[in-house]
């Protein structure tokens, strides 16, 4: 029996879960695992976060909170291997590799790197490398398939110019070229204000949200008075609820933002509240993330380290 293609994606643990990224990236991990047509490698990119979040408290809460999520989800723990990205060397050590055959004019192409630029002339050398260190978390796994939201598309094509070029280089083919997948419905979730939902925007709102929190969120949605369908609610709306249902409410209540937003807290409340559940069940009891992460940590290694044994080779020093 030929092998299953494998799965590969991350998140950082450097905030609060936003319903962005679960309609942008997470629920594409459990749609996509669920009918078992994938091996699953899903882990938590910590040594990206440190970029941006350098507070060993706060990391040490934060990776937990990923791990919790990706179960509270439905992400199944007998099937999909879970690992903390510093609990794997290789991570680190291919991103080295990938750095010598990688130009700086190449890397200052990327957005995230000008966007920080633009707001930062200090950048530190990890963001600088963040794709390559991006790329080795995919590439050591052979993946062919990596669920990501649309800021993400660039990453992945930065993983597969580097995995061609480390193939030419060393004329083996020791690297697989990835594909993104990108659902084009939910590609770019809007917040609170219109533009895209991100954590460094402040117009987000939250994937594990109390009923009080929402509806302080959904009532500080951006609503325009020229009208008509309140846009911004609407696109948060249609997250959860069928379109088909929304044109005869958003008729109905035509011109009447509290109750539109009223329900929308409501739907939000509802569709959300078994994860919510289910995750603050996860909360009561540390041992259960500890023993995934423990598990996960070997099946990476393993993998990865036999992937590394090629590269060595590929590269002379083995
Ligand atoms: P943030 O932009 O809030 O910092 P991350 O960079 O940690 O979020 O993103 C984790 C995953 O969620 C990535 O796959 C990313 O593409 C996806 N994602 C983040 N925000 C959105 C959004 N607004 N719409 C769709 N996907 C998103
Ligand atoms: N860069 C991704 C983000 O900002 C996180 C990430 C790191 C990732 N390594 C990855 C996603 C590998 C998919 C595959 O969300």
């Amino acid at each position: 029996m030929a092998e299953k293609p494998v799965l590969v994606s991350g998140v950082k643990p450097t905030g609060d879960l936003h319903i962005g990224n679960y309609f942008g990236a997470m629920r594409q991990f459990v749609e996509l695992t669920r009918k078992g047509e994938y091996r699953p490698f899903i882990f938590v990119a910590d040594y990206h976060a440190l970029n941006t979040m350098q507070d060993a408290e706060e990391m040490r809460r934060r990776i937990r909170e990923i791990v919790m999520a990706y179960l509270a989800i439905g992400l199944d723990p007998e099937q999909v291997v879970f690992f903390k990205q510093s609990d794997v060397p290789a991570h680190t050590e291919l991103c080295w590799i990938f750095d010598t055959i990688t130009t700086m004019p190449y890397l200052m192409r990327a957005h995230a790197f000008k966007d920080a630029e633009a707001k930062n002339k200090e950048i530190n050398v990890g963001t600088f490398n963040y794709p390559m260190l991006m790329a080795a978390d995919i590439l050591l796994y052979d993946a062919k398939v990596v669920p990501v939201g649309a800021d993400q598309k660039q990453h992945i094509e930065i993983t597969r110019d580097t995995a061609e070029k480390f193939n030419r280089i060393f004329k083996e083919e020791v690297f697989t070229l990835p594909e993104p997948y990108i659902m084009p419905e939910v590609a770019t979730v809007p917040g609170t204000d219109g533009q895209k939902m991100s954590k460094s925007y402040g117009n987000v709102i939250p994937l594990f949200a109390s009923r009080d929190e929402l509806h302080k969120r959904v009532m500080s949605i951006v609503t325009d008075s020229s009208g008509g369908r309140p846009e911004n609610v609407y696109a948060i709306h249609k997250l959860v609820r069928s379109e088909n249902e929304l044109e005869t409410i958003y008729q109905e209540n035509e011109g009447n933002y509290k109750a539109l937003k009223e329900l929308l807290v409501e739907d939000l409340d509802a569709y959300f509240a078994p994860i919510r559940a289910e995750y603050e069940e996860l909360a009561k009891d540390d041992s259960i993330v500890d023993a995934i992460l423990a598990k996960g940590k070997q099946e990476a290694r393993a993998l990865s380290e036999a992937k590394m044994g090629l590269v060595r080779g590929a590269i002379g020093v083995a």
